[in-house]
């Protein structure tokens, strides 16, 4: 199958990862296969036409292993099994050959901070005694206080409130996240045997590669030392604290990379790191550990040429620095969709539009989040009776729903060919407009966003400047950016207001079409355009 594997650019058989543009498919809103109203394995199945044809390398699917749900998957009970809700193994692996049959690598999300409460091991720590082996493998500790009655440190749950529960016998119990997910214990050996086990169980079946949940938290600060001060609940802030971004972390992630070396075809390990610096997320792709990291910095920064720039040249010098790629993403399941971070609306899509051409012609490799080809924003309307994500139940401003509203594929029809003629309704229910915003509404449109991604993709495909490599800015105008790689040229106006200057060439794509006036182009407001130089 791996010879129907193609690289980005022809000749280039090695590294594949270095440029690739890698799909997110957040299963549960991706494709409905079965009717329940809630995306699986045979959904995304049915889709892989449009996924190769879109022009992406690779997908990561987030997780579909067993799991109660309390975080959508991300609590995992069963690593070795899909959970019904999203099909079995053998769909697993029949989308795994499906995939490879349609050019598409695949990576898998591995949850290895936590486990669900519903784990196997979890039970057992429940069952056995303080003390036990069993309760080893999670992180239990008397509480403090008189009477054991306080938390045993003052950390945070990322979703809010204490980090600890209390179980009936009197210990308490870590969970960085939800109560329903307990953090594992990263210092007992049995957890890297059984992670290891479990890297290899899915690398036999044919996965591509992992994204890595929380690849800076597994391994906790010894003594586990109070922060010192409430407001903890960011994943990502320029302190250092006690429980993400320890040194000890990176040891994992030099035996998980000799694991993937150890399988042929470059097998990846991506991680999902909110470090506080760029030069601390370097850490992680140094060559012998992961070899990606999200750049969630690119991610955060705000509609602004001098931020932009900034954010840019740090990411490259930095992961230059230890030989890896940059990455680039605007959007995934976790955050507000940018079309709606940039304003919304007109000028949300017009921002996010120049912001995809911005990110696919920068050096590297670049994520998309489902729907963002399609110019889906945030749906801040959801009916309250939908919210379940567990971050919106402990901080109602910061509900990640919005972001994972289920796909529409139609331009009519319930639920918007999500599902099929019959299905139950989605398990979010979708805005009345996005007809307008489907698939079929913008497939056959060069002008659509979907058409612009996919031209864009085709072209970053066709030149060799583009992917991997490096970038020379150029000299442009306050509000914009410029940077040439070889006789390509990128312009971005991030200004509100058309801008003049000398044409650099030809265009060979713009999100918005620029005018020309002789030698001078005036570029739209909020654009990008790609260009040929005609020096060269
Ligand atoms: C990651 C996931 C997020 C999940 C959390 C806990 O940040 O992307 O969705 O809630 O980890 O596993």
């Amino acid at each position: 199958m791996t010879e129907l594997i193609h690289d980005h650019h022809a000749g280039t058989a090695t590294a594949w990862w270095r440029d690739a543009v890698i799909y997110q498919v957040y299963v549960r809103s991706f494709a409905d296969g079965n009717g329940d109203g809630v995306g699986d394995l045979l959904g995304i199945r049915g889709k892989l036409d449009y996924l190769a044809e879109l022009g992406v390398d690779a997908l990561w699917l987030t997780p579909f292993y067993t799991s109660p749900m309390a975080d959508f998957g991300y609590d995992v009970a069963d690593y070795r099994d899909v959970d019904p809700i999203f099909g079995t193994l053998a769909d697993a692996r029949g989308l795994l050959d499906d995939a490879h049959a349609h050019g598409l690598r695949v990576i898998v999300d591995v949850v290895p901070n936590h486990t669900s409460d519903r784990h196997t091991w979890f039970r057992q720590a429940l069952a056995a005694e303080p003390g036990s082996p069993e309760r080893e493998r999670y992180i239990f500790r008397e509480g403090a206080g008189e009477n054991g009655e306080l938390p045993p440190n003052d950390w945070e749950s990322i979703f809010g409130g204490p980090a600890w529960t209390r179980l009936p016998d009197g210990q308490w119990y870590l969970h960085l996240f939800a109560p329903e997910q307990p953090d594992l214990n990263w210092e007992n050996p049995e957890v890297h045997a059984e992670f290891a086990s479990i890297l290899k169980f899915w690398l036999d079946l044919g996965v591509d590669g992992f994204r890595i949940d929380v690849a800076h938290g597994m391994v906790k600060a010894a003594g586990l030392p109070d922060v010192g001060h409430p407001d903890q609940v960011k994943m990502i802030g320029s302190e250092v604290v006690p429980f993400f971004d320890q040194d000890g972390v990176h040891e994992i992630h030099r035996a998980w990379r000799r694991l993937l070396d150890s399988y042929p075809g470059e097998r990846i390990g991506v991680a999902e790191a909110w470090a506080p610096t760029p030069e601390r997320l370097a850490g992680y792709v140094r060559p012998d550990e992961l070899h990606q990291a999200f750049n969630f910095h690119f991610l955060t920064t705000p509609w602004d040429a001098e931020r932009f720039r900034a954010v840019i040249e740090e990411s490259v010098l930095t992961a230059g620095l230890v030989g890896a790629p940059t990455t680039w993403v605007l959007s995934n399941h976790d955050v507000k969709r940018h079309v709606t971070r940039y304003g919304g609306g007109e000028l949300g899509l017009r921002r996010a539009r120049a912001a995809a051409l911005l990110m696919l012609a920068l050096p590297g490799s670049v994520y998309i989040y489902q729907g963002e080809e399609l110019g889906l924003p945030e749906v801040l309307d959801l009916p309250e009776e939908f919210l379940r994500d567990p971050q919106r139940l402990r901080n109602p401003e910061d509900g990640r729903d919005g972001c994972r509203v289920p796909i529409p594929w139609a331009v009519s029809g319930p639920d918007f060919g999500f599902g099929f003629p019959g299905s139950q309704d989605s398990w979010l229910p979708m805005p009345g407009s996005w007809g307008e915003l489907s698939v079929e509404a913008q497939l056959d449109d060069p002008d659509s966003t979907l058409g612009l991604y996919r031209t864009a993709l085709a072209v970053r495909r066709e030149r060799e400047e583009l992917g991997d490599g490096s970038l020379t800015w150029l000299k442009s105008p306050e509000g914009t950016l410029a940077f040439g790689r070889g006789a390509f040229v990128c312009t971005v106006n991030l200004t509100g207001a058309p801008v003049d200057l000398p044409a650099p060439g030809r265009v060979l794509l713009a999100s918005d079409p620029p005018a020309f006036d002789g030698e001078t182009v005036r570029l739209a407001p909020d654009s990008t355009v790609w260009w040929e130089r005609d020096d060269d």
